[in-house]
């Protein structure tokens, strides 16, 4: 197998090498082509070029198989939970019991906000996207532990910042919950793990403690381990991208926060949800929806659907459909809209559209409707992916931080705008 690319241009040919990964992914690098050719390559969304190489998460789109650190995401999900994952996206290999414990007390330890960091969630007015109060947090939250602006000066520390973002996270997406409703900020309860403690502080009242139901901490933990991590889609390639200029984590965590929110990205769990209801509102079977979503002029797409790397199936997608049907016969909960995602899962499987383009139901699709059965709010949605997101962020951008030589991330474009021209004076423009 040759390990170079030839590539001929005004007659010229260049020899370009190549690259191969520990999945015997291949790649042309092209990193010299500019300084050697004057030329750039042009990739509109990126779906050909590697930015970078990563040990985190392998994806083989073709095959459905995702794997964290290697290991597939269905013995994941079925052995292990979001923090032990967490740990392994994090630090590379699974934890021992003594590791484990470490960096759950360290989590524990730090699951208070500062006090003062209260009144900033009172500046923003009821009913603000709690994706909003996410990311503006997560932000702030940098102000209150100096240490953390310069990498270089917070190494030592690195690790307790790494539990700390993971540990309040949670805290603040809650209380961006509590805030946008108008409802009293609950304390964590030290006594609780980590995903029971993030209901207790969305659904307590100061006058009665939320009964936890096992199964549905269970199904929350699922959800957050499953988007734990996945390689390097739009958040993670934003957090990635801040993090180059040396920026630090807790900003290029918010800033992942804000690609996550877009309804292509993370956004999408919401509005499979306002679609599902929208079908439903509107007495339609999911039939005229789809006909809607082949119509490229309609403005609507099958949300759930599709995805840049996965061409076979989406592996959490399946592990996700079965977990909801659990729930919600657990939970005794008969929800019609699970029976219209159903139907429309069936009919666009077998709809030459959805088949020839290689669109299948993603990990949205399904987790919308676990997350209603237990009680979330449709605009936390996208909270929670972002509080399962964080360990992959986390990961990547100590990958990034780690390297010897990381450049800042400086893409060039190809220029079609106007050629030079001069500055007319306002009373002689026309
Ligand atoms: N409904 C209808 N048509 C679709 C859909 C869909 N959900 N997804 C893609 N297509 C069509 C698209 O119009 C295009 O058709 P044509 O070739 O005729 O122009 C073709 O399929 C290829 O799509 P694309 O937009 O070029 O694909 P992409 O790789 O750029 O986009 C995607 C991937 C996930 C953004 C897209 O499939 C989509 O918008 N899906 C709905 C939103 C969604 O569910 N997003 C969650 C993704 S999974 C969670 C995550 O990791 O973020």
């Amino acid at each position: 197998m040759s390990n170079e690319a030839k590539l001929e241009l005004d007659g010229k040919v260049f020899t370009l090498p190549t690259i191969t990964g520990s999945e015997q992914e291949r790649a042309v690098d092209v990193s010299s082509l500019r300084a050697n050719t004057n030329f750039i390559t042009l990739d509109d969304g990126y779906g050909n070029t590697g930015s970078c190489v990563s040990k985190v998460t392998f994806i083989d789109g073709d095959k459905g198989i995702l794997r964290y650190r290697g290991i597939p995401i269905e013995e994941l999900a079925e052995k292990s939970s979001f923090i032990e994952t967490a740990y392994l996206l994090i630090y590379g290999t699974l934890p021992t019991r003594p590791q484990l414990k470490q960096f759950s007390d360290t989590i524990a330890e730090h699951q208070f906000l500062h006090e003062d960091m209260k009144y900033h969630f009172q500046g923003f007015p009821a009913g603000s996207h709690p994706m909003a109060i996410l990311s503006s947090m997560i932000n702030a939250a940098s102000c209150f532990d100096e240490g953390l602006m310069n990498w270089h000066e917070g190494k030592a520390r690195f690790d307790t910042y790494v539990a700390k973002l993971i540990s309040q996270v949670r805290t603040i997406a809650a209380y961006s919950h509590r805030q946008s409703k108008g409802l009293p900020l609950m304390y964590p309860k030290q006594s609780l793990k980590y995903t029971p403690n993030f209901l207790h502080m969305l659904f307590s009242m100061p006058y009665e403690d939320l009964e936890i139901k096992p199964e549905v901490a269970k199904a929350l933990d699922l959800i957050f381990l499953l988007h734990a991590d996945h390689e390097q889609n739009c958040s993670t390639s934003t957090v990635r991208m801040v993090a180059s200029s040396q920026a630090n984590l807790y900003a290029s965590c918010s800033a992942g926060v804000c690609a996550l929110w877009g309804p292509l990205h993370g956004g999408a769990n919401q509005a499979v949800i306002e679609m599902l209801e929208q079908i439903h509102r509107e007495g339609d079977d999911g039939s005229k929806f789809i006909l809607a979503a082949k119509d490229k002029t309609s403005g609507k797409k099958l949300m759930g659907f599709g995805h840049r790397v996965y061409k076979n199936h989406d592996p959490r997608a399946k592990i996700i459909k079965k977990a909801c049907d659990d729930v919600l016969s657990k939970l005794n909960i008969n929800d019609p809209l699970l029976d219209i995602a159903k139907k429309l899962e069936e009919a666009a499987l077998k709809d030459s559209y959805f088949v020839e383009r290689k669109l299948y139901p993603n990990v949205d699709f399904y987790s919308g409707i676990i997350m209603r059965a237990i009680g979330i709010p449709v605009e936390m949605f996208t909270v929670i992916f972002a509080i399962g997101r964080m360990p992959g962020w986390i990961a990547n951008y100590k990958e990034i931080m780690e390297e010897p030589k990381t450049r800042i991330y400086r893409p060039r474009q190809i220029y079609t705008g106007r050629t030079e021209n001069h500055y007319v004076p306002l009373d002689e423009r026309k």
